[in-house]
C-alpha cells in the first residue's frame, strides 16, 4: 500500500484533503452558479464544520434549493441543528447508491425538480463507496441537460497502519482509484477543461495558496 504523504503523518494529510475538498466546493458551487443552476443535490454532506457543504447557502444565497445527504443518521441530525429555520434547505437520510430511490423521494416531498437542471456534488465521497464507479451516471440518467456534477476522491491509499486514524478522519474504510478510473466516473458527460486535476486547482476562481493533497476532482456538464 502507498503511503499518501511520503511518510508525513496521516492527521496532517488528511486535514490538507479537507482543505483542498474544501475549496474545490466553493468552486464547484461558484461554477455551478454561473450556468443557472438553482438546485442541488449534495451527496454525502458529512458532519457540519467550518466550510462544510453545510455552509453551501452561504455561497448560493437563499433563494437555491440544496438537499444535503448522508447515510449516517448522526450526521443528519447534526446537520439539522445547524441548518434549522434555514429556507429551501433539505436534509435526507439516504444511502446515495439508491439513486432512483432518493430522487423520487426528494421530488415527492417537493425538495427537487427533476426536470430541472441540477448540480450535484459529490465532495469526499465516491472514495468511501467500494461500487461508486457508475454513480455519477446513474445521476446523470436521472436528470436533464445541463445539470452539473463536481466530484473529488483520493488516489493514494494510507499505510496500513494509519489506515484505522485515516478512516476515522475522512470518513470511512477509503477506496483510492486511479486518474483513469476517476475519470471514467464522468463517461457520457462533458468534463469541463482541463478535465480531472489533483488539488487544488483553479477553475476562474482563484484557488486558495494551500499545499497539494492526494485528490483529483472533475467538473462535468450533462449535454
Ligand atoms: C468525508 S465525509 C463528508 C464529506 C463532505 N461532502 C464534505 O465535503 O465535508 C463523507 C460522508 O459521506 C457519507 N457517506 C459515505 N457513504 C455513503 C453512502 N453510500 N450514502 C450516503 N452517505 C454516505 C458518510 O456518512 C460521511 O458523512
Amino acid at each position: 500500500m502507498v503511503a499518501a504523504g511520503n511518510g508525513e503523518g496521516v492527521v496532517s494529510v488528511a486535514r490538507r484533503v479537507v482543505q483542498v475538498e474544501r475549496a474545490f466546493l466553493t468552486q464547484a458551487v461558484g461554477f455551478m452558479l454561473g450556468r443557472g443552476i438553482r438546485q442541488f443535490l449534495d451527496l454525502g454532506c458529512g458532519k457540519p464544520g467550518v466550510g462544510s457543504p453545510h455552509d453551501m447557502g452561504r455561497l448560493t444565497g437563499p433563494a437555491v434549493r440544496v438537499i444535503h445527504v448522508d447515510y449516517d443518521a448522526e450526521v443528519i441530525e447534526r446537520a439539522r441543528r445547524v441548518i434549522a429555520g434555514t429556507e429551501h434547505r433539505y436534509l435526507v437520510c439516504r444511502n446515495v447508491t439508491d439513486v432512483s430511490g432518493l430522487i423520487e423521494t426528494c421530488q415527492a416531498a417537493g425538495m427537487l425538480d427533476a426536470r430541472r437542471p441540477t448540480g450535484v456534488v459529490a465532495v469526499g465521497l465516491l472514495h468511501l463507496i467500494p461500487d461508486a464507479n457508475e454513480l455519477l451516471s446513474r445521476y446523470s440518467a436521472e436528470l436533464p441537460r445541463d445539470s452539473v456534477f463536481a466530484a473529488s476522491h483520493l488516489t493514494r491509499c494510507f499505510k496500513d497502519d494509519d489506515s484505522g486514524a485515516a478512516a476515522k478522519l475522512i470518513g470511512g474504510p477509503v477506496y483510492p482509484r486511479q486518474r483513469q478510473e476517476i475519470a471514467e466516473m464522468f463517461d457520457g458527460l462533458a468534463l469541463v477543461k482541463p478535465g480531472i486535476v489533483a488539488l487544488p486547482h483553479e477553475w476562474g476562481t482563484p484557488a486558495k495558496s494551500i499545499a497539494g493533497a492526494p485528490v483529483l476532482a472533475g467538473i462535468a456538464v450533462k449535454q
